[in-house]
């Protein structure tokens, strides 16, 4: 049986799908799927797809299956999977894995089971959803197994998780759909009203990522791309400050503090001096930005630091919550 059985992690993300086994994360692919659009074929997936994003002729789709962390079109959803489990696995028919898959905290009874099925219809042998802020502690290795706080604010691409843990489950959390698309999309808007200038969604990441943070900073950089003139519809280069991002991402990172707030305030009392001692972990790839973990500890009166492995930090947390089956499984969601 042993031969012939595996188990694996699976963090399916906004923008990000990773899977690992128990030595590894085996790979990281965006959540992207190219689909011909006649034949509803898969023409390419991940970063393959992701290159041909506004490149292709209308004849092929390409499309992000999930929005704010939740699936919004299963079938490519399954497809996606099914595809990159026999990555990993190679036939599914033969080794059929143990999976456990996170979800965010906030889903529905039908979100989580569209997220059960396309992983059971992909092939595996038993799934088990895990909650992304619970196996985010798990893959930082928070002492959650004592009756202590814990407290996590994990930052993705399409929503934020505010959560505090103990003894292996949720005592409080939230989640916003506001993610790091979000904060995109802010600099887009700020970029139209202020220069009357439309720029892309990918441009507006490289803005936030090079240049960007959510606090004003000692040293200024700045920054020059691409645009479309709004009233002559010719391209023209503007440049952007770093405290011009930091203005354009204050409204998304205010919801974000807002929903960390709220967490704290439905933690009963002694957890919470528990998280003043240890701090809140921030990950996702939205706790990259520069100055984010200075905005949360003003703003939340806590220290908030960055994790060591913000990125792969629940995919982690997914696979080794099978070494802890018994304690966690009765706080998992059900379906
Ligand atoms: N250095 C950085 N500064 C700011 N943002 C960053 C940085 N690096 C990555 N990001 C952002 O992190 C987000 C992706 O994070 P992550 O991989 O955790 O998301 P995800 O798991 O796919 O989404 P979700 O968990 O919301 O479904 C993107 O919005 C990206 O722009
Ligand atoms: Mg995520």
């Amino acid at each position: 049986m042993a031969l012939f059985s595996k188990d694996l992690g699976i963090d399916l993300g906004t923008m990000y799908t990773r899977i690992a086994d128990s030595a590894q994360v085996l790979l990281e692919e965006p959540t992207i799927v190219a689909i011909e659009a006649d034949e509803q074929k898969m023409v390419a997936a991940g970063l393959e797809a992701r290159d041909m994003f506004g490149k292709v002729p209308d004849s092929i789709e390409v499309a992000r299956p999930l929005r704010n962390g939740v699936i919004a079109d299963y079938e490519i959803t399954e497809t996606l999977l099914q595809y990159l489990l026999q990555r990993v696995s190679g036939s599914m028919r033969i080794f059929r894995p143990r999976v456990m898959i996170s979800v965010p905290y906030g889903v529905t009874s039908v979100e989580r089971r569209a997220v059960y099925e396309a992983v059971m219809e992909a092939g595996s042998r038993e799934a088990f959803l895990i909650q992304q802020p619970l196996a985010a502690a798990i893959g930082i290795d928070l002492p959650i197994n004592s009756p202590s706080g814990n407290m996590i604010i994990s930052l993705g691409g399409g929503c934020t998780e505010s959560a505090v843990m103990a003894m292996y489950g949720i005592v409080a959390a939230d989640t916003i759909r506001t993610g790091g698309m979000d904060l995109d999309e802010a600099i887009v808007n700020y970029v139209r009203r202020k220069y009357g200038m439309v720029i892309g969604q990918t441009t507006a990441e490289q803005l936030k990522v090079r240049i960007g943070a959510a606090v004003p900073q000692d040293i200024e950089n700045s920054m020059e791309v691409q645009g479309q003139d709004q009233v002559t519809g010719l391209p023209r280069p503007v440049t952007l400050t770093t405290g011009e991002i930091v203005e354009a991402l204050q409204d998304p990172l205010k919801q974000i503090v807002e929903s960390g707030r709220k967490v704290l305030e439905k933690t009963p009392p002694e957890l919470v001096s528990d998280i003043i001692d240890r701090g809140v972990a921030l990950c996702g790839g939205g706790a990259l930005l520069r100055g984010v973990d200075k905005l949360l500890t003003k703003s939340l009166g806590i220290p908030a630091y960055l994790v060591d492995n913000p990125l792969t930090c629940v995919v982690q947390g997914t696979i080794r919550g099978f070494n802890m089956l018994n304690m966690i499984r009765r706080n998992l969601p059900q379906v």
